[in-house]
C-alpha cells in the first residue's frame, strides 16, 4: 500500500488546501486524511473506483482514537483512473468544505472541533503532484 505522510504542516480554519494528484491506471481506491496523527483524523476522504463493493463512490468519515465513526456518502466523484485531478479543501468554522474534481461541493462537519490540523496522509492508488495551502 502506497502511503505518504506529511507532519507538522499547519492547516487552520480560514485556509484552503489545493491538492493535485494522479490516479494510477488500475486504481481501486485512495484516501486523503487530515488530522492530528495516524489514529485521529478529522477528515477521511476515500474515493472508491472499485473497492469495498462500491464503484465510483466517495466515502467520508472521521477516525477517533483508531475507531471509524459514521460514514457519509456525499455524492459527486470526478476522478478517473490514470488521470490527474485537483481537489480543494477549505477548513471553515462549519467544517471541511470540499470541492471534488467534478465541481460537486459539500461540507463535512469538523467532528474533532480543532481549529488547526497538522498531520496529513495520502494512502492507496494515488501519487500527489502538489499541495498548496493559502
Ligand atoms: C473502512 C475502510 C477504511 C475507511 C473506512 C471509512 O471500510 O477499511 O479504509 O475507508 O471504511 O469508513
Amino acid at each position: 500500500m502506497n502511503t505518504m505522510v506529511i507532519q507538522n504542516m499547519p492547516f487552520k480554519v480560514g485556509q484552503t488546501m489545493a491538492i493535485a494528484g494522479n490516479n494510477t491506471p488500475n486504481a481501486a481506491n485512495f484516501s486523503v486524511n487530515i488530522g492530528h496523527d495516524g489514529e485521529n483524523y478529522a477528515f477521511h476522504l476515500n474515493p472508491r473506483f472499485d473497492a469495498y463493493g462500491m464503484s465510483n463512490t466517495v466515502v467520508c468519515n472521521s477516525l477517533e482514537k483508531g475507531c471509524w465513526q459514521e460514514e457519509v456518502f456525499p455524492g459527486g466523484f470526478g476522478f478517473f483512473k490514470g488521470e490527474n485531478f485537483k481537489l480543494i479543501i477549505k477548513l471553515t468554522s462549519e467544517g471541511f468544505l470540499i470541492t471534488l474534481p467534478d465541481g460537486f461541493q459539500f461540507t463535512f462537519p469538523n467532528r474533532l472541533h480543532a481549529d488547526e490540523y497538522s498531520h496529513f496522509s495520502f494512502v492507496g492508488d494515488v501519487s500527489i503532484r502538489s499541495i498548496q495551502i493559502y
